[in-house]
């Protein structure tokens, strides 16, 4: 089973983080929090180190990982070519919720590209993960902290549930302050192109880069993992369009089915946001369908449509 260690958010202690950042250096799986979701982290530039991740998640080798980076000067040595775009919008979000896709360089490994020439960088704003990162001064490949396919991991106990087991270290920083994955963005082009949307929205883009390239957007050559059966809870996850809808949905699976109240758009995004995935995984397996009310099509509420969608689709 995992060790599990609780790190204070506001001031992580030094001797934990060595003690992770050793575990990293030498090529084993460390489990962190960042402000989106948990992160199973690995030696970005080690093939065998990164292979453990996609051993222990289940995850297909055909999806590429996210490359974490302690600020824009160890992203910028990870690619080719640091566009204009990725200066600009490194600058403005890092640290923070946008990954950054862009030409690999040499030193990334293929198995973390999932043989692609792109690869995927992003600094995450969290004390812990970033104590981390500057203390193994590597690069750390971390996808959610979650079994392939399952609920991403908002809270430490979702680690253990899915991970517990075939980990040797979970980093328990709390919960996650934003609690849906990045936005990622594909800047290698003289527009950007939005690939999975998230707590930075196409508007916040926009105002860095200027226009959007939006043909074929979402497009799954771009972006592999967006073509997987993704972020799905074991109930089935049915949607409303609203209250009486719901009811409806509810009367027809006659007891089987609950309706989450509990999310509501009668609260903040921020708020839905951070608590969406522990609702799901608390409520995950215990009925037969889950119904949620979709929220309103705008651009606030655009990534947790997409994430609660996907979750549906089967
Ligand atoms: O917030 C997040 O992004 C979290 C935290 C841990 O940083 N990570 C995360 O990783 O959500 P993961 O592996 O669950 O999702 C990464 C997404 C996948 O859809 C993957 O296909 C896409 O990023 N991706 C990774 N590398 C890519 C690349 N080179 N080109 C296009 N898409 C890429
Ligand atoms: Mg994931």
């Amino acid at each position: 089973m995992a060790k599990v260690v609780q790190v204070d958010e506001r001031d992580p202690d030094a001797s934990v983080i060595a003690e992770a950042a050793e575990l990293i250096r030498a090529g084993e799986l460390v489990a962190f929090p960042t402000e989106t979701v948990y992160g199973l982290g690995a030696n970005a530039l080690e093939h065998d180190a990164v292979a453990k991740i996609f051993t222990a998640k289940g995850r297909p080798a055909t999806n590429p990982l996210i490359v974490h980076v302690c600020d824009f000067v160890q992203g910028a040595s990870l690619t080719d070519d640091w566009t204009e775009n990725a200066a600009m919008l490194a600058e403005a979000f890092w640290p923070g919720p946008l990954t950054i896709v862009l030409k690999k360089s040499d030193m990334v490994p293929d198995i973390v590209t999932a043989g692609g020439d792109t690869v995927a960088l992003r600094c995450p704003d969290h004390p812990v993960a970033l104590a981390l990162l500057n203390a193994c001064e590597l690069p750390i490949a971390a996808p959610s902290a979650n079994r392939s396919t399952g609920i991403s991991p908002t809270r430490a106990e979702h680690v253990i549930k899915s991970l517990g087991d075939r980990i040797p270290l979970i980093l328990d920083g709390g919960p996650c302050r934003i609690g849906i994955e990045s936005t990622v963005v594909d800047a290698t082009g003289d527009a950007v192109r939005i690939l999975r949307p998230g707590w930075i929205d196409a508007a916040r883009i926009e105002a860095v880069t200027g226009p959007l390239d939006t043909a074929g957007l979402l497009g799954a050559a771009r972006s592999p993992g967006l073509m997987e059966k993704h972020y799905s809870p074991q109930s089935r996850l049915l949607l409303a369009v609203d209250e009486s809808d719901a009811q409806r949905l509810a009367a027809e699976w006659a007891g089987r089915a609950r309706i989450i109240s509990e999310l509501t758009t009668s609260v903040s995004p921020e708020v839905y946001a951070a608590n969406l995935y522990a609702i799901l995984h608390e409520c995950d397996g215990l009925h037969d369908a889950l119904i949620v009310v979709l929220p309103p099509d705008r651009v606030e509420w655009h990534a947790i449509r997409d994430r609660l969608t996907r979750a549906a689709s089967d």
